[in-house]
């Protein structure tokens, strides 16, 4: 039987070249396009290091709807999933309008082609769309909240436009995957995040931290109604949800899905405190971060994590790997980064 082709929208980036490494090796095919307004060409680099081959890679933009049709003309395309779009909460408060014109232009520039091509969508979503839930963990029931920022509106909002389209065009299924914290690297340290300036997450910070690029780690807040006075979040390894995907592409190239629009929490169903993050990546790679308290950062939730059972059930899919693993795998990746700037100096 030939092999299913997988386009991957955004797939030069953190998550969706991690996204390409696990769909190869599970036997698709995949077609990475990316504008790289917000990568370099880093990861794509190392997807091919660790597969051994150059996935087909295409410069596009999907706010350009002619380029999407012409790439459905160039490649037998069975799936989509769509990371193409922008993702810094901070920015979006800023430039809203950048938000919404090019997270919801460009997503609807896919439906109107994968409809035309009868081609299923996987659209890539966040807890952001859960808020501060009333009740945790949250399964995919729980109610959305009004978003924060308009980066979360345009989820809530990717995901509303996902599901009215598969109910009105028979042509379209779609599966949204609702994300917590995705954090680490690919075990090789070939892949791994790369943000761009100074790091918005967490762990990113972590490790620039630690390899000195950054002074001080601010905890952002101790005075939470948690345990140890910092929030707590559901931090995923960036290879366990990369694997969600595939499962996902499977149910819905094997038409194993049971209703035309399915959602899934992708998380571990392990709360974990900022606090517990750092002093367990300090005991893990043996070592002392440089770190201080400092106020609530704007529009943080307290807590959030997943019920993640559904994913099981449906998609045979559970995280595996621990936090000591992935923290030691972010530590590398950044090791790594470091030795990489060195030889380039
Ligand atoms: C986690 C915790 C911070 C940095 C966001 C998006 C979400 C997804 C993941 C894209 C919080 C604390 C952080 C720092 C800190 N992004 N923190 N010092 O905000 O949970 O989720 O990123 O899809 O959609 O909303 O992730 O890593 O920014 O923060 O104390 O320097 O770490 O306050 O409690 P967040 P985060």
């Amino acid at each position: 039987m030939s092999k299913k082709t997988v386009l991957v929208s955004g797939g030069a980036g953190f998550i969706g070249s991690h996204v390409t490494v696990e769909l190869s090796q599970a036997g698709y095919d995949v077609v990475i396009a990316d504008n790289f307004s917000n990568c370099d060409m880093t990861c794509y680099d190392g997807v091919c290091q660790i597969l051994g081959f150059k996935p087909a890679l295409v410069e596009m933009d999907f706010c350009d709807k002619a380029a999407v049709a012409d790439l459905f003309e160039r490649y037998p395309i069975d799936a989509v999933i769509h990371f193409a779009a922008y993702k810094a909460v901070g920015e979006s408060v800023a430039d809203p309008l950048k938000y919404y014109r090019n997270n919801l232009a460009s997503f609807v520039n896919l439906l109107e082609v994968a409809r035309e091509k009868g081609c299923n969508v996987l659209f890539s979503s966040s807890a952001t769309v859960y808020g501060e839930a009333d009740s945790l963990p949250v399964t995919e029931q729980s109610p959305r909240k009004s978003a924060t920022s308009p980066y979360g509106n345009t989820k809530q909002m990717c995901e509303d436009i996902l599901r009215d389209s598969v109910a009105a065009y028979p042509s379209l299924k779609g599966i949204a995957l609702r994300y917590f914290n995705p954090i680490g690297a690919h075990p090789s340290a070939l892949i791994g995040e790369l943000p761009r300036g100074v790091p918005n997450n967490l762990v990113p910070f972590i490790t620039q931290t630690a390899i000195g690029k950054r002074e001080c780690l601010s905890i952002f807040g101790n005075d939470y109604p948690t345990p140890d006075g910092t929030c707590l979040r559901d931090y995923i390894d960036i290879v366990d949800l990369a694997r969600a995907h595939v499962c996902a592409v499977r149910r819905m190239l094997d038409g194993e899905m049971e209703e035309p629009y399915e959602i899934y929490n992708i998380g571990t169903g392990r709360p974990l405190s900022v606090l517990e993050l750092v002093t367990t990546f300090e005991k893990v790679n043996n070592l002392k971060l440089n770190y201080k308290y400092a106020p609530r950062r704007d529009g943080d939730v307290v807590a959030i994590w997943a019920d993640p059972s559904l994913a099981l059930t449906k998609l045979g899919w559970k995280a595996e790997r621990s936090t000591e693993e992935t923290l030691a795998s972010a530590w590398a990746w950044e090791k790594r980064l470091a030795e990489a700037a060195k030889m380039t100096e």
